[in-house]
């Protein structure tokens, strides 16, 4: 892919982010998950850019992003009962629901699937973007294909600068790990990914169906490596990351679950699975760059937030 120059704006130059989208560029922006590479979702050359700075495999769909409810009939053939209930209730937030596409979506951003992903991100700079914009955004996570996700503008800069037309700075974001992906059948959904809303939530308003169906086929992304640090990762119960911890090398680290911090910067405590979810990529992104080479990871608990961060540890250590 050709070096280019990436402009770094910030949030008072939304407008400028979304004259590049419009006209085809590349943009790399925040979203309350992790940082978006997006394009216009409505232009194959576009999209095409989007497959080339990730280095992502083309059989890997895009999630299209739009600002509201109303952009959201463009993009697929027919807003069903279940999907209308989820949309009420969860966007603008971090959920993606995988519905029948429409005719505006080119095959390149659904890898050739005959439905297609659609999210409306709650950050105050992603829908100023959006509404600013004014057409659909393709946005896969803007790390670079296998590797952990961006979650605040260094690590955004480390992933794309050179490779986008521009990164749009919106901080730190504040879930820290990425949309649930859903997808409607029937009467209720399945989840193919765990994510940011917990399946306990969703299945407050929907019927949702075993978490240990057909999981790894039903999102493509879900069969490439994802998500890994350059450092290697393990994942311990407690008792024995306990057992472990007053053995730690110079070079390796600890994250634990707690309320107290410890006085070693080798070992991190995270005072709740929330913040632990929070602060996941943000810690692989630093441990990467002081050249960590193993990190010991507590498993937190089968609940909540909790599902989602086992997936993500479970694939930063290395299984698919
Ligand atoms: O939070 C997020 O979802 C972030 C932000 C930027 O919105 N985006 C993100 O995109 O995580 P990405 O491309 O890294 O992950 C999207 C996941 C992939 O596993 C992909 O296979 C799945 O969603 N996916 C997308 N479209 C799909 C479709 N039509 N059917 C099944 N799975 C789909
Ligand atoms: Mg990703």
């Amino acid at each position: 892919m050709d070096a280019r120059s990436t402009r770094i704006l910030g949030s008072a130059d939304v407008a400028d982010a979304a004259r590049i989208l419009r006209e085809g560029g590349t943009v790399v922006f925040p979203t309350e998950t992790v940082y978006g590479l997006g394009a216009r979702a409505d232009r194959v050359e576009s999209v095409e850019a989007i497959f080339r700075a990730k280095g992502r495999p083309a059989d890997n769909p895009l999630i299209v992003h739009v600002a509201d409810a109303a952009a959201i009939s463009d993009a697929i053939a027919e807003v069903g009962e279940v999907a209308r209930v989820l949309f009420e209730r969860f966007s603008p937030g971090p959920l993606t629901v995988i519905l029948p596409r429409g005719a505006a979506v080119p095959d390149a951003v659904t890898a050739g699937l005959d439905t297609v992903g659609l999210r409306i991100p709650d950050h105050p700079v992603a829908r100023a973007l959006l509404a600013a914009a004014g057409v659909p955004v393709a946005a896969p996570s803007a790390n670079r294909s296998g590797r952990p996700s961006p979650t605040d503008l260094q690590s955004a800069r480390e992933h794309m600068e050179g490779r986008v037309d521009a990164i749009l700075d919106g901080g730190a974001c504040a879930r820290g790990l990425e949309s649930t992906v859903v997808r409607v059948s029937g009467e209720g959904v399945e989840v193919l990914r765990e994510g940011a809303i917990s399946r306990e939530e969703i299945a407050a308003v929907v019927a949702t169906a075993d978490p240990r169906g057909d999981f790894a086929r039903a999102a493509p992304g879900t069969r490439h490596p994802h998500y890994r640090p350059k450092a290697q990762l393990r994942v311990h119960d407690r008792d024995a990351l306990d057992a472990l911890i007053s053995g730690l090398g110079q070079d390796e680290r600890a994250l634990i679950l707690g309320g107290t911090s410890v006085d070693d910067p080798r070992i991190v405590v995270l005072e709740s699975v929330g913040v632990y979810a929070r602060e996941f990529y943000r810690l692989l992104h630093r441990f990467d760059r002081e050249g960590v080479k193993v990190i010991h990871c507590e498993r937190p608990p089968e609940a909540g937030i909790g599902r989602a961060l086992r997936d993500r540890l479970r694939r930063a250590a290395g299984g698919i």
